[in-house]
């Protein structure tokens, strides 16, 4: 690990490579230890990491999972979206649980406040699709987003004002209510606030200028991604994606940090594909083999605990994330899983009429015609509990980690062989 760690810089960002839940949380657990600040800079409580440790059971939804470390500094960014009474629950069952938290956490002055009637308007925007919904969180992510960029959002810093602050909510409140017709209860949705906003007055922080600072005092920095990119509101499967830029832009503008501050990316992926919610996933399995991968690879929703869908490894889709966003090295997840399949495939290329094309064609018809070329490789049936070493895999295994590494253009520098912490190899 330490050696991994010293070939990677002061700042590290995590990314998601595919459509989340590619297993972030366990990288970023075994690495926060060596990190002074761990930052969430985009999204809100869509995310979650459930981390098992010392038969203690953390959820994290919008604090980043790293403050699992006692020493390290959590923050939330400008660019997140912020449910300050459900942040404060998050904050209080971490407590419970033994762990200080509270005096550990910043949130940026400038984050959006995220209240109840966005998750109201959520529900109600995808009910309003019938069939064509996203297959949203319900957590009111794209609301609050909507607010922001319509310039008549509700930042951290308007609970400094009371009256300005009673005046927005009740002007919002009413704004939804007559666009949509969804209940706000104006004087609820500001005493919810102001029951908390004692115990958030001292975790505001102008953070752009407190992360500058710590970066210029040789404070070592973890940029914990959310979701992934394929989940970007402009570079993933528009319109099913999240709210806001999940790739690596969404670190600098979600932060106020500068882009020559990040010096390593190290981009997820798991060893196979697996997606929630709608949207295109061309290596989707909806076969009885697809639902062993999901029951053997325990893939259910950390947040919803919706099923999610499964797939083989898609090289096109991942090669695409390294190339948008200078991944640097890729972190290879649950492996493991793939033990006993007889016969493994990734999707190597995609084409369209014949033509060659880099990327998930996002209309409904281009996706119905799009042609994949698969690579067929032989797996393994050997447990993958306990190794450390790159070479003591199986040669099959092997050979498949060196085949993805060679179609996405990038190294594979750690690769997830169990469910524990320490079940890593890193090469
Ligand atoms: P929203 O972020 O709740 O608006 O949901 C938009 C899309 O992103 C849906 O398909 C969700 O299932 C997906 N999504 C949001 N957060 C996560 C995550 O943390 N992991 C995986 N998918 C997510």
């Amino acid at each position: 690990m330490h050696d991994f760690l010293s070939r990677l810089g002061q700042n590290v960002a995590i990314l998601g490579t595919q459509w989340g839940d590619e297993g972030k949380g366990k990288l970023v657990d075994a690495m926060s230890e060596h990190f002074d600040l761990i930052c969430r800079s985009t999204g809100g409580a869509n995310a979650g990491h459930t981390i098992v440790t010392n038969g203690k059971k953390y959820v994290f939804h919008l604090l980043p999972s790293g403050l699992l470390h006692s020493n390290t500094i959590g923050v939330v960014g400008n660019g997140c979206v912020v449910d300050l009474v459900d942040l404060v629950e998050e904050i209080d069952s971490l407590e419970s649980l033994g762990l200080q938290v509270f005096d550990r956490v910043k949130i940026s002055l400038r984050a959006h406040l995220l209240f109840q009637y966005h998750k109201a308007v959520d529900a109600e925007i995808e009910n309003r699709k019938g069939a064509a919904k996203i297959g949203t969180t319900h957590r009111g992510i794209g609301p609050a987003y909507e607010d922001k960029i319509a310039r008549i959002g509700i930042r951290a810093e308007d609970l400094l004002d009371i009256d300005l602050l009673k005046e927005k909510i009740a002007t919002n409140c009413k704004f939804h209510a007559q666009n949509l017709g969804v209940i706000c209860d104006e004087v609820a949705e500001f005493e919810r606030l102001m029951s908390v906003r004692e115990k958030i007055k001292p975790l505001l922080t102008d953070t752009s200028k407190y992360l500058r600072d710590a970066i210029g005092d040789g404070k070592k920095i973890l940029f914990e991604g959310a979701q992934a990119h394929h989940l970007d509101i402009d570079h993933g499967t528009y319109p099913f994606v999240t709210s806001s830029n999940v790739s690596v832009g969404g670190i600098f503008t979600g932060l106020g940090v500068s882009p020559k501050s990040l010096h390593h990316i190290i981009g997820i992926a798991k060893a196979y594909t697996t997606r929630v919610g709608m949207g295109p996933f061309p290596t989707e399995l909806t076969d009885e083999f697809g639902n062993q991968l999901r029951e053997n690879g325990g893939e259910y929703g950390a947040t919803t605990g919706r099923p999610r869908r499964c797939g083989w490894f898609d090289a096109v889709v991942v090669k695409n994330t390294v190339d948008i966003n200078g991944v640097d090295s890729i972190n290879l997840t649950k492996l493991d899983v793939l033990s006993g399949v007889k016969t493994l495939k990734i999707a190597t290329q995609y084409f369209l009429d014949g033509q060659e094309i880099f990327n998930i064609p996002t209309t409904k018809k281009h996706s119905k015609n799009l042609e994949i070329k698969y690579l067929e490789m032989p797996g393994w049936t050997a447990s993958l509990s306990g190794i450390k070493q790159f070479e003591d895999l199986p040669k099959e295994a092997q050979q498949y980690v060196l085949k993805i590494e060679s179609l996405i253009g990038c190294k594979v520098s750690s690769i997830g062989v169990g469910m524990d912490r320490t079940d890593l190899i890193f090469r």
